[in-house]
Parts: structure tokens; sequence; C-alpha cells
């Protein structure tokens, strides 16, 4: 198979992420210098000259802000002009795309140095328009016509998996709290705030304005409550739904060899799988993501690691559902067990399989052709055990990226070690 024959080994040197959220008054461009500067930050020693090739995530910067053709447009407001620049669109994937592809022209030998960048600012339009630009990335002759936009989607994968496994309701409200949780310890996230702390807010603004004060116990109870949890689309609430977000991320890869030469602390890529399916229709089964499986199955296989040895993954949780079939998809848990993990707190931060400590993009956000590069960068900060509050005990050396576009056309699964110096 094509995942034993890189050539050499590729490092991540530095990485990089704006805030994300949603920001009026900032463009691509804003937000790409914003996370680029952090990069610079993260290196011990960097040198812009270096710099062979750029590589951008973004899936459509053309209907968001009308400005396609971005690549050269972001390498020449850093100053890398005139070195080669590459925009890759695999929907919600672009980002884990550019990532493998920036690291296969590096195995090749056709660069030594190359930096990635994801952006997207997706809040200019209006909901509505945001919902039909995301609805291209679905198949328009057979999805789209149905009436599927991709709440819909995913909502027709959570209730095919309740059905086969008979999995609770509450599980999704499970993987939304511990989300949430987790990004309210994490400064760049879109939400910073607990689903309790939202909750309070929320009963204390109606104190305010001399409305009825709603009388929720806890979050389960508020998220069962449409009044604070509106129906988006059944089995789908607001809270199970990744926000419209704006943001950027960047990471900066390396020829093993040359790791040293950026920061005492690089990590490594020491796994890498893609692979790709058709539209929803074409599927035997909605309660899985097939070609997320097999991305996982290759990069297990190059990396010569198993589902037990990733100690966090950061996984594609544009819905809550997703989060429950990724983890399954991984192998992390057996198919149809995924839902229970979350209710017992098996992906916590101090749980067996600790997923989405950013916050994922349920918290963090999901500004799309950023994320894939932000996932990379929540990995570096754990395995260099620089995550602050939501830094995962235990001294994490193997993190796994899952980055899915569509509903699972484009996956890309990515594992990254940290070796220590001294063996
Ligand atoms: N989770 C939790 N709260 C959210 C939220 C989300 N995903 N999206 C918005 N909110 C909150 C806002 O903060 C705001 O709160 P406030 O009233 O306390 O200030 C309130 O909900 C209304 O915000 P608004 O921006 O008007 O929401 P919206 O109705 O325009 O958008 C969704 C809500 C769910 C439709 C939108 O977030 C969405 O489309 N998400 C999915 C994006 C997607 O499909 N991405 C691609 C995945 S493959």
């Amino acid at each position: 198979m094509s995942e034993s024959k890189w050539n050499r080994g590729v490092a991540v040197v530095g990485v990089g992420l704006s805030k994300f959220g949603a920001f009026k008054e900032k463009n691509s461009r804003d937000l790409f210098v914003e996370a680029y500067l952090d990069l610079i930050n993260s290196m011990h020693r960097y040198d812009p000259k270096k710099v062979e090739a750029f590589y951008l995530g973004n899936f459509s910067s053309d209907q968001f802000e009308k400005q396609a053709h971005l690549a050269p447009i972001l390498a020449s407001w850093v100053g890398l002009s005139p070195i080669p620049t590459v925009r890759i669109e695999d929907a919600c994937a672009s980002g884990g795309v550019a990532i493998r592809q920036a690291a296969l022209a590096i195995a090749s030998g056709q660069y030594d140095v190359v930096l990635v960048g994801g952006v997207e600012k997706m809040t200019d339009l209006e909901i509505a328009a945001v919902t039909e630009a995301l609805a291209t990335a679905a198949d328009t002759q057979f999805e789209v016509p149905a009436g599927f936009t991709f709440p819909g989607f995913y909502a027709a994968m959570a209730s095919a998996y309740m059905h086969e496994y008979n999995a609770q309701r509450d599980a999704f409200y499970h993987v939304s709290i511990k989300n949430h949780s987790n990004g309210a310890l994490n400064d760049k996230a879109q939400f910073g705030q607990t689903i309790r702390s939202i909750m309070e807010s929320k009963k204390a603004r109606a104190a305010q304005k001399g409305r009825p004060v709603p009388e929720w116990e806890d979050e389960i109870d508020f998220l069962s409550d449409p009044k604070g949890n509106p129906m988006i689309a059944w089995p789908m609430t607001l809270f199970d739904c990744s926000p419209v977000s704006d943001g950027a991320a960047v990471a900066l890869l390396v020829s093993e060899d040359l790791a040293s030469t950026f920061t005492d602390t690089p990590i490594y890529l020491v796994g890498s799988g893609q692979a790709s399916d058709g539209a929803l229709p074409e599927r035997e089964t909605l309660s899985s993501i097939p070609a997320a499986e097999e991305a996982g199955r290759q990069a297990y296989h190059m990396a010569n690691l198993s589902p037990k040895d990733i100690d966090l993954a950061e996984v594609h949780d544009c819905f809550t559902i997703a989060e429950i079939i990724a983890t399954e998809d991984l192998g992390f848990f057996e198919r149809g067990a995924g839902w229970q993990a979350a209710i017992e707190g098996k992906t916590a931060r101090k749980g067996d399989h600790p997923v989405n400590t950013s916050g994922g993009l349920k918290s963090k956000g999901h500004p799309v052709g950023a994320t894939g590069v932000g996932q990379v960068a929540e990995i570096w900060k754990q395995l260099n055990g620089i995550a602050g509050e939501r830094q995962v005990p235990g001294d994490p050396k193997i993190g796994l990226t899952h980055n899915v576009g569509g509903t699972g056309q484009t996956c890309v699964v990515n594992i990254f070690e940290r070796r220590d110096l001294n063996g």
C-alpha cells in the first residue's frame, strides 16, 4: 500500500492559531496574519527565507468573501512571495488534506520546509446563505434537491444510529457538555463557556429583563428544554451543532532531519491515511463513515500502532453524532458502544480516550478550511505538555487527528508522536 512508501520522515516544528469566532471587522488576511504571528511565537528559531512552498486549506472564500485564489494572496501578505502556493479544497477536510499533501511533498524530497495554512471567513453572509454555501459540498444532483442541508444529513445519521444501537438521546448532550467544558479552557475557542455557565447567564438575562426565570436544574435539564436548546433537525439541537465561524490556523512542516534547526520541541507525523466515498444515498450504512475507518486503517498501519496506543485525539465533531461515530470508526470503542462511552465520560480529558480537548469543532468553532490544521495545533500543544488547564494527564506521546469533508466523502487521519531527545 502507498502508506508505507514515504521516503523520509516529516516533523511539525511550529503551530499557530487565530482566535476562532465571529469577527465583523476581520477578513481572511487578518485572520491568517494573526495565526502566522502565533506560529512564529511557537518556534525557537524561525527563518521565513527557508519556507519553500505554501499549501492552503480553504473551502470556499469564493462564496463566503467573493475572493477566490487566496493562497498567493496570503503568501504575499506575509512576505513569502514568490514561493509556489497551492489552495486545497476538500470541503471541511481541506485543512487536513493540506497537512497531508505538504507532508507528501516533503517525504518525496521535493521540498524541505512547507508552510501549511487553513482559513475560512464565514460570518459575513446571513445564515441561510452560509447553509446554502456549505451545501455545495454535498451532492447537488441527488442530495440537495431532496431537501438536505448539513444539519439534516447528520440528523439522518443520528436517527439511524439511535435506531440501530438503541442509543439514548442524552449521549449527544454529554458530547456537547464535555466539548464546551474543554473549550472553556481554550482562549482561542469561539465559545469560551461551559454549558452550565451559558445556562446560568440565560437565567440571569431573563431575571434582568423581568421575565420568568427558567428552572433548569442542570445541563441536561437545560439541553432537554427547547426554550434553552431549540431543535435544528431532529434529533440534532442547537447545542449538537458546531457553529458558523471565522478563523485561521497554520503549521510549519519540515523534513525530519531539519526539525532541530527550528525548534527544540518538534512532533513527528508517523502515520497518515486518506480515503474517499460517494454521497450518503450510495452507502450501505448511515451509522458509520467507511472512508474514515479506511483512512484510520492506513494511518495505523503506517505508524505501526493500534487504537489503544493513541493517547488523545482531535476528531471532527461537526455535529455531536459525528464524534460518537468517529470514536467507533477509529477503533476506540466497538460499533454501537460509542454513545455509552460518551455518557460514561471515557472521552473526557481524564478518561481512557481523551477526545477533543481543544473543545472540538462544537466549542472551539469550525471555520471549515482551518479546522484540520487547528486540530494539529492542539495535538502539538498536548504532546509538548503546554495545553495549560486542559492538559491531558499522564505525559501523552501519541496524538491523532481525524478530519472529515462533507458526510465522509473525504476523510484524513494523521498520527503524531513526540520523541524524547534522550530516548
Ligand atoms: N451552538 C451553540 N450555540 C449557538 C450555536 C451553536 N452551534 N450557533 C449559534 N449559537 C447561539 C449564539 O451564540 C446565539 O446565542 P445568544 O442568543 O445567547 O447570543 C444564539 O445561538 C443565536 O445565534 P445565531 O447566530 O443567530 O444562530 P443561527 O440560528 O444563525 O445558527 C445554526 C445556528 C445551528 C443554524 C448554525 O450554527 C449552523 O448552521 N451550524 C452548523 C454549521 C455547519 O453545518 N457546518 C458544516 C458542518 S459539516
